[in-house]
Parts: C-alpha cells; structure tokens; sequence
C-alpha cells in the first residue's frame, strides 16, 4: 500500500546488498506442527533452531531461533502471495464514556461510532491546507514564534533524486541521507538492554492478533498510527490505547514529508493528532517521520505542533536497527531475511552502551505474523533478557506524558510550550528543546549514541547559555 520500495534508502545494507534473485534453503522444525493446545506457550519450552543459509555469493543469512510460537505461522507461508487469514475480533469493545484508570486525570473515552469519515480529509491523501481546522493550525504555529527554516522541499525519489538536497544534508539535518540527528530527536533508549517496541501504520486487520500476544506475554508498546487508519478503525485504536499500550501519530497519509511544503506538513501532523483526540480523548505529545524522513523544516513545524520527533537507533552512517519487515507484504524482502536483520540487531544492541529501538509494522498480516511468530519470542528469550516498553516509559516517564491532556506539565512540558530552564529530563537522558535553526548542536553520524547526545546536548545548553 505505501511506495514500500521506493523506501530503501532506510533499509540496512544487509536488506538493501541482496538481489531480488536470491533464493534460499531452510531447513527447519516447524513450530506450527506444535500441539494447538499449547498456544502462546512457547517461551519456557521451546528451543526450535532454525538456521537458514542463502544460496547466493553476495549475502550469507545464517540465523538460529531458540524460541519460536508453537502457533507461528511457518516461514515458508510469511511471503507476498500467502492467503488471506482469518481476522480476530478485538479483545474488547470499549463502552463510550470508560475511565482509562490507569493514566492518572485521563478524560472519558468518547464514542467512536459517533466519529463520521465525512468529517475528516479523504484517506491517503495529503489534506487540503485550506480547510478551517488547517489555517487555525497554521495560525497556531506562526503564533508558537517557533522559526521555521526556509529549506527547500524534496523531491520524491530519495536521496538519488535529490542531489542538491543530498550535499546540503549536514545543513538540512536530514536524517534520510546520512543519518543526521538533533537533539531532540528520541532515537533510542537510554538504558542498557532496553527495548522500546514500536508498531508503525496501523491499526491494520491483523493488529488484533499483536494486542493478544502482548496481552499474553504483559508487554505493552508504542503505535504510531496512521489518521487515514484510524478514521477506518476507531475501535481499534481504542482497544490499544485502552490496554495501555502509548499511541502516538504518524501522519495522516503516510508521505515523505520533507517532500512536503509547511502548509502540508502542518495538515498531515494537525489532522492525525485530531483524530486520535477524537477517538481517544487524549492527544498524542509523540510522532515518527513515516520512512524516518525528517529535515530541520520538518522538525521545526514538528516541534510548534507539540510533537516529538521518535525515529529508530541508528549505529552508524549506513545501519539503522529496521527489521525491513515493511517489504514483506510487497515481496521486498523474505522473512528468512528480516530474522537476520532482527538477529543482527539485537547482536548489535549487546555491541552499544544504551538500548535501542527498532522499526516493525502492525499493517500486514505478514508483518504480524513474523512479529507473534518469532520476533517477540526470541526477544522475550533472550539473554540477559531485555527490559521492553513503550517509549514513554524507556524514557523514564509515566504513560500520562505522552499526552497533552494529562501530561505532568511542572516536571515535562510538551516542547511547544516548555520555558527551556523548566524542562527537566532524567540525568541519564540529557534532552533540551532548541528552537530551530538558531541553536544548533553538531551534525554527526551517532556512532556512538550516547556519547553523541551527551556532545550534542551540552552544545545546545552552551549555545543557551552564550546567547
Ligand atoms: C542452533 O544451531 C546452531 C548452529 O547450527 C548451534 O550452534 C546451536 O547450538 C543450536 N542451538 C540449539 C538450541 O539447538
Ligand atoms: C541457487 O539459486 C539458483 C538461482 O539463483 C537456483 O537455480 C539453484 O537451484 C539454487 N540452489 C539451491 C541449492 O537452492
Ligand atoms: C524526481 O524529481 C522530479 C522533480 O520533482 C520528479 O518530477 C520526478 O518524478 C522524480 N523522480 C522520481 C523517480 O521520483
Ligand atoms: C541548505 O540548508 C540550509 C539550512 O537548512 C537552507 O537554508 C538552504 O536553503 C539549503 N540550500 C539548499 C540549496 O537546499
Ligand atoms: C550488526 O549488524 C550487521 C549488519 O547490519 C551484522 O553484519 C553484524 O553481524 C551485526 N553484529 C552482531 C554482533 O550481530
Ligand atoms: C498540561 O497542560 C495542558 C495544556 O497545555 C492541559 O490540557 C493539561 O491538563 C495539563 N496537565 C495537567 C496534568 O494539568
Ligand atoms: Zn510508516
């Protein structure tokens, strides 16, 4: 559904080296032959090893599982053409006016059969920035004073399309090509073995499936939700936030958005907060660029709209911690390869001096299937075992921060509206809001991250602090 393959530019090299050509051998138990009786079951007990060798020159794909789902679908039916499964209902259907109890002050849970697509911009589609609710929240940026830097947009294409944007990257900050960061950017987890688990694009049919697996295994995580599927999922989308999972935006149409002009931004951003406050009541203080693609335009905007920008660990110029999973649906990439990339990613996670996050989707029945199937199995099996939680909460803050309407504003002002000597951070995670582009830290590829945000967080409180 998204220009999948257009995206490489975000892939690792390990994804992004290998042909289209590449077959493979997999020799493998099958952990669907396992009783039905022991679903979900897994972690304890098993021990499937499944080593799959590429037959090609160029790449090798050697990974074990020491733990798979005894109900996971087998690799071989994770591909392009699988057949359509069977949707499950969702855990619960939530009764308008429910009391999220466990987010300190959170509103009532409004109605979501009372929500009318009429109401909201056509789906997949970059919104009409003449609309009232679109100059009020163009009105309310100008208003922030936030400075939103003069930067040309892209050109669709990627980084091969844009050579003029591509040697003006550093300048830009434009995390698609080169990998660029500011310090206000959130790309990992501060502490050691920490995981924040992130899904992308959803709610999809099959997210359903993932909210049982968690609910299962207690693991609870960040959903960057699409406003068009949203819109189409309400119920959904309440269900996760209602299980206490942290829901943050990502876009109404899903573009790149350094392609887009402010006014575009700006009604990508203001339509997909509006409707996760709509169905859920609360409004979302966290949003990851779609593709990762951000710019210091983007950012700017970004930040006078009260989000935070959430990307994923990168460890060095060229290898992003992306499952690739994304692919799998179009035929981009085989699930033999996105568990060596999720092998490589967490043996690079024991390599780095903080935690991580990772790239994965709930769209696509693949993507989940891959996800409840062996990704999360193997993360829960892994030694020393990882602390997995949503952002918010890898982080050091309560769920209640990520929203506006309940956000602890006296210890963590949402960015727009935060005096820059009252935002306090945890010590481990030194993070300031820098209006843009007048306070710059450095530009460089983090190889190491937290020496990188150290670095860059003091150069952005010597920039305060020299005027
Ligand atoms: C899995 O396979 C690898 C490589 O063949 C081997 O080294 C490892 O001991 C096996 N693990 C288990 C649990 O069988
Ligand atoms: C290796 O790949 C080639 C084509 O790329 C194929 O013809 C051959 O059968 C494969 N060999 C094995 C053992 O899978
Ligand atoms: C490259 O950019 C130009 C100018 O915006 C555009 O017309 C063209 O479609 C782009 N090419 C690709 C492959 O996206
Ligand atoms: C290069 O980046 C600077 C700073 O972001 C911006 O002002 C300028 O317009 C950019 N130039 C080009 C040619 O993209
Ligand atoms: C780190 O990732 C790279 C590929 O991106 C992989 O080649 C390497 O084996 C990984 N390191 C570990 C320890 O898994
Ligand atoms: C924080 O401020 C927002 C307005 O910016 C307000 O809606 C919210 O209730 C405040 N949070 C608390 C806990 O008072
Ligand atoms: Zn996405």
């Amino acid at each position: 559904m998204w220009p999948a393959l257009l995206s490489l530019v975000a892939l690792s090299p390990l994804i992004s080296a290998h042909g289209p050509h590449i077959a493979q051998h997999i020799a493998r138990a099958n952990p669907a032959a396992s009783s039905p009786t022991t679903a979900h079951s897994s972690l304890a007990t098993s021990s499937t090893n499944t080593t799959t060798t590429a037959n090609t020159t160029s790449v090798t794909l050697t990974f074990s599982l020491i733990s798979t789902n005894p109900t996971a679908v087998p690799l071989s039916d994770i591909v392009s053409s699988a057949s359509t499964q069977p949707t499950q209902a969702l855990t619960t259907t939530w009764q308008p006016g429910s009391v999220p109890t466990f987010i300190p002050g959170a509103p009532a849970l409004p109605n979501a059969l009372a929500l009318n697509p009429a109401n909201y911009p056509a789906l997949d589609k970059t919104p009409p920035t003449d609309s009232p609710e679109v100059l009020q929240w163009i009105q309310e940026v100008a208003n922030t004073g936030i400075p939103i830097p003069d930067i040309p947009v892209t050109n669709p294409g990627g980084c091969g399309n844009n050579t003029a944007a591509v040697a003006n990257a550093t300048e830009r900050c434009w995390w698609t090509c080169g990998g660029c960061t500011r310090p206000t950017d959130i790309t990992t987890c501060p502490k050691k073995d920490t995981w924040g688990l992130t899904y992308d694009d959803g709610p999809g049919l099959y997210t359903p499936d993932l909210l049982t697996y968690f609910q299962q295994h207690s693991l609870h995580s960040t959903f960057f939700v699409v406003g068009s599927r949203c819109i189409s999922r309400p119920a959904m989308l309440q269900d996760e936030y209602m299980a206490g999972h942290q829901i943050a935006a990502h876009t109404w149409s899903h573009p790149y958005m350094t392609t887009r002009t402010n006014e575009e931004v700006i009604a990508e951003l203001g339509w997909s907060k509006k409707i996760i406050k709509d169905a859920l009541g609360v409004t979302p203080l966290h949003w990851r660029p779609p593709f990762g693609d951000i710019d210091d335009r983007v950012r700017a905007i970004a930040t006078a709209m009260n989000l935070e920008t959430v990307i994923w660990t990168r460890i060095s110029p060229t290898q992003t911690f992306d499952t690739g999973d994304y692919t799998l649906a179009a035929g981009g990439v085989t699930a033999q390869q996105v568990l060596n990339n999720w092998e490589s990613i967490m043996g690079n996670s024991s390599k780095i001096s903080t935690g991580f996050i990772a790239l994965e989707h709930d769209l696509w029945q693949q993507t989940v299937d891959i996800a409840v199937g062996y990704i999360l199995p193997e993360a829960l099996a892994h030694s020393p075992s990882f602390n997995i939680t949503p952002v918010i909460e890898c982080l050091n803050m309560p769920l209640a921060n990520a929203y506006v309407e309940t956000n602890d504003n006296s210890t963590n002002p949402p960015p727009a509206d935060a005096p820059i000597s009252h935002v306090k951070r945890p010590q481990s995670w030194p993070k300031l809001v820098s209006p843009y582009p007048d306070h710059r830290a450095p530009c460089n590829p983090p190889v190491d991250q937290a020496a990188e945000h150290q670095r860059a967080a003091l150069s952005t409180l010597l920039s305060y602090i020299l005027g």
